[in-house]
């Protein structure tokens, strides 16, 4: 039984990272990462699709080996340069002195600059739609660049309906035994899914809509991600989620997310809760910026509807955790929020006019703001009903 075949001619040789705490330096890893890779055999050539993560090589090659065994790999397909596929290269290029690496001019400008490969006879150079012929197996080029850097692409197995899409439609959460969605229970990769989405690709909305379009002519039987679970049997499912995020389509509910240092914004954070919750708003996430995950913060601002940011003033800025988050929503051009805002100060107010020039540089207005001076006052109790109100008539999603 060959438990890496994905589908006639194509095998899974991908490993799990159980051990990085934090993907990208970043985002945290509670369940894992997979790092995926791909052989695909034709009648007369064999291809590999994309490495891993250098720390995960030794799996790697036991992987391909127990596939390949003593036979050629003729092709190395790089759809993706960043290090956690791109970082296998130099040992397979060693190990496989006739292989030659298919890539765009970009993947190669890389290749050469991250890995010091100036040899030009290793490389195969691709354009858009170029087709490479591995023997009744024809693999297409589709350029899909910015998502997730600009080098990407997909690579096409026509005859049998596999795209290799690189991170688009990828997730956290390394794999438990099952490869495909067929071999296993899905639900707790739909969380890791936001998650990976919003933290990694979030920036890159339209880019993702673009290479929906252009792929959205294709018949797919499976969805070869670089990260996370094979689509088979889900495959509406995910292109439906990647579509909705990258058009910044939310779900009912509101994030809140706040900074405090001895409790007076957050009690605010608090009541604004209750006075939603009081109106029929049933999802409601909070978190304290300065405690809670980045990852998970990023993810819930996605998701939902509403987003409502508040910090105290320090040392005539925004609180630091507070700033890092609006930060991250500047960086990922986040739209469509029915946003609201809360700062606090003692004696000169920094904190809701920091937070009010993220909202500008993001061009979005506040449905409501507030400001408090030292603690929560009746007027202030007054202001927060007045904040969730308008919030709650904002929401489309109720
Ligand atoms: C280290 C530190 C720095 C602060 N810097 C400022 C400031 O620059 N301007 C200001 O008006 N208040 C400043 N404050 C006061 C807080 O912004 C204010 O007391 C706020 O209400 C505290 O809210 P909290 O209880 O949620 O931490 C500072 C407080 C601390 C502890
Ligand atoms: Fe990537
Ligand atoms: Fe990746």
């Amino acid at each position: 039984m060959n438990i890496s075949k994905i589908t006639e001619g194509v095998y899974y040789v991908g490993v799990n990272d159980r051990t990085t705490d934090r993907f990208e330096g970043l985002w945290s890893l509670p369940n894992g990462v997979s790092y995926n890779s791909y052989i695909v055999r034709g009648n007369t050539k064999t291809a590999l699709i994309d490495t891993v993560e250098v720390g995960a090589v030794h799996n790697y090659f036991r992987a391909i080996f127990a596939e390949i065994g003593e036979s050629e790999i003729d092709y190395l397909v790089v759809n993706h340069m960043e290090p956690d596929h791109s970082g296998g290269i130099p040992m397979i290029l060693s190990h496989f002195p006739n292989l030659k690496i298919v890539g765009n001019k970009h993947t190669i400008a890389m290749i050469k600059g991250f890995y010091h490969i100036n040899d030009d006879s290793r490389f195969m150079e691709v354009k858009d739609g170029d087709v490479l012929d591995l023997g009744g197996k024809s693999l297409k080029v589709v350029l899909t660049p910015m998502v997730h850097w600009p080098e990407t692409m997909m690579t096409y197995l026509e005859e049998s309906g596999v795209i290799f899409s690189g991170d688009a439609f990828g997730c956290f959460g390394a794999l438990n035994g099952g490869v495909v969605d067929t071999e296993m229970n899905t639900d707790w990769y739909w969380d890791e899914m936001y998650r990976y989405y919003s933290n990694i690709v979030g920036k890159y909305g339209r880019f993702v809509q673009k290479a929906l379009e252009k792929t959205s002519g294709l018949t797919l039987k499976y969805i070869c991600p670089t990260h996370g679970p094979i689509w088979h049997e889900n495959i509406a499912k995910v292109v439906d989620i990647y579509d909705r995020l990258s058009k910044y389509e939310s779900e009912p509910g509101v994030t809140i997310i706040f900074g405090s240092m001895y409790g007076n914004t957050g009690e605010i954070a608090e009541s604004i809760a209750r006075q939603l919750a009081a109106r029929g708003v049933k999802n409601i996430k909070i978190h304290n910026a300065a405690k809670a995950d980045l990852s998970y913060m990023i993810s819930d601002a996605f998701r939902y509807e509403g987003l409502i940011v508040g910090g105290p003033t320090y040392s005539m800025h925004l609180f630091p955790p507070v700033e890092n988050f609006m930060i991250a929503m500047e960086t990922r051009e986040i739209k469509n929020k029915v946003f609201a805002t809360f700062g606090s100060f003692t004696w000169a107010s920094a904190a809701a006019k920091t937070l009010g020039e993220y909202l500008n540089k993001m061009k979005m207005e506040p449905v409501a703001t507030l400001e408090m001076k030292h603690s929560a006052s009746e007027s202030t109790y007054t202001a927060v009903e007045q904040l969730a109100e308008s919030v709650v008539n904002a929401l489309k999603l109720k």
